[in-house]
């Protein structure tokens, strides 16, 4: 095997043949190369650069050429640079022509790369089914904004400042507002019905909408609480609507969503801007009604609030055709997360928000 000579003769002749030896050596090296890791060592071997041929070549016979002889050396080492990487990159080429099929192997029977198609959120599904079912009875569907004006989320729908209905619905500010009047301050939205005030403003009555969203309160997370949750909110309003229709419409709304046999009721219940109010239970859909773990025994299970629009609410929107002694109208909001919770048989709401692909994958 070739090592690297020290030189004692710096003349041009005496170089050459030098240089000749060596390529003579590289030659023959690398025709004996037959396979990939055969070709790396000699790589190695000749251009690793820590201790390679070619750096020994620098430090054996450049750095140590007397002056006078430095150029005649340094133009050599140079040629030889180059030279040598050819004669290597060579004997790789003659490698892969030597094996064209080699090099181009592919084994089709390895595994695909395998895509998983993503599945709707059990929330957003619940929410759609929802609007789906409002859609079938002629509905349209709105939305509105997640950071909202106080006016919108709390004084337009008839919660003065101060009043104690806005204890139920806390949430959080935006920062730094103080120095706009309290309507002007934004927060993020309690529920979906300010954008009954929105949908009022924009659209003369007659109108049927619903109003799917995400929604804020300062509420700390347990099995059923999420600071964060869904709503969809309902508004219709025409000349003469009255309670009947509200009723026959819920009613239909639970049935169609979870199955023919369920029964609602109505109990009297509060919220500013309906007036009268109503709470809407609907028959307990794991025992029929006979009572059970999920309905606490009682039969029933509370779902949503309802009400016919209060003619204080009417009066922000008047201007738009709202006035209360010639429309009416009823209102509804409803828990997306909990209905979901029911209809799919879950029993956390949490496992709703923390992203568990275990979890969501049996929704695909
Ligand atoms: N916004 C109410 C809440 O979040 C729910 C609600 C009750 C909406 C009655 C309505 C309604 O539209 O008429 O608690």
């Amino acid at each position: 095997m070739y090592t690297v000579p020290k030189l004692d003769d710096y003349s041009p002749a005496a170089l050459d043949a030098a240089v000749r030896e060596l390529l003579v050596a590289l030659d023959s090296e690398s025709k004996a190369v037959s396979n990939e890791s055969d070709w790396k060592n000699l790589r190695d071997r000749w251009m690793a650069r820590k201790s390679g041929i070619l750096t020994q070549i620098n430090d054996l016979w450049l750095k140590a050429a007397p002056a006078p002889a430095k150029r005649e050396v340094g133009q050599r080492v140079n040629q030889l640079k180059s030279r040598v990487e050819q004669i290597i990159d060579a004997a790789q080429g003659r490698l892969k022509a030597a094996r064209p099929l080699e090099s181009q192997r592919l084994d089709i029977t390895l595994p695909g790369i395998r895509r998983p198609i993503g599945a709707e959120h059990p929330v957003i599904k619940a929410l759609n089914e929802i609007v789906s079912v409002f859609k079938a009875m002629g509905y349209s569907v709105s939305e509105g904004p997640e950071i909202e004006t106080d006016y919108y989320n709390f004084e337009a729908l008839n919660f003065p400042p101060n009043h104690p209905a806005r204890d139920t619905q806390d949430t959080l500010f935006i920062a730094g507002q103080q120095s706009k009047p309290l309507r002007d301050r934004l927060l993020l939205r309690t529920h979906t019905s300010p954008v009954q005030i929105r949908t009022m403003e924009k659209l003369a009555p007659p109108i049927r909408v619903v109003i799917p969203g995400k929604v804020h309160r300062n509420d700390a997370p347990d099995a059923s609480h999420s600071p964060m949750f869904h709503q969809v909110e309902g508004l219709a309003v025409d000349t003469n609507i009255t309670f009947c229709d509200l009723k026959g419409t819920l009613d239909h709304a639970m049935k169609a969503l979870f199955g023919s046999s369920v029964r609602t009721r109505f109990q009297p219940s509060f919220f500013p801007f309906t007036e009268p109010s109503a709470e809407v239970a609907i028959s307990c859909i794991f025992c029929g009604g006979k009572g059970c773990r999920t309905c606490k025994q009682g039969g029933w299970i509370e779902l949503l609030g309802c009400g016919m629009v209060d003619p204080n609410v009417f009066e922000f929107v008047r201007n738009n055709g709202y006035d209360p002694a010639k429309v009416s109208g009823f209102a509804f909001g409803m828990g997306a997360d909990r209905i979901a919770l029911l209809k799919y048989g879950v029993d956390d709401i949490q496992l709703f928000f923390q992203g568990d692909v275990r979890f969501l994958a049996q929704f695909a």
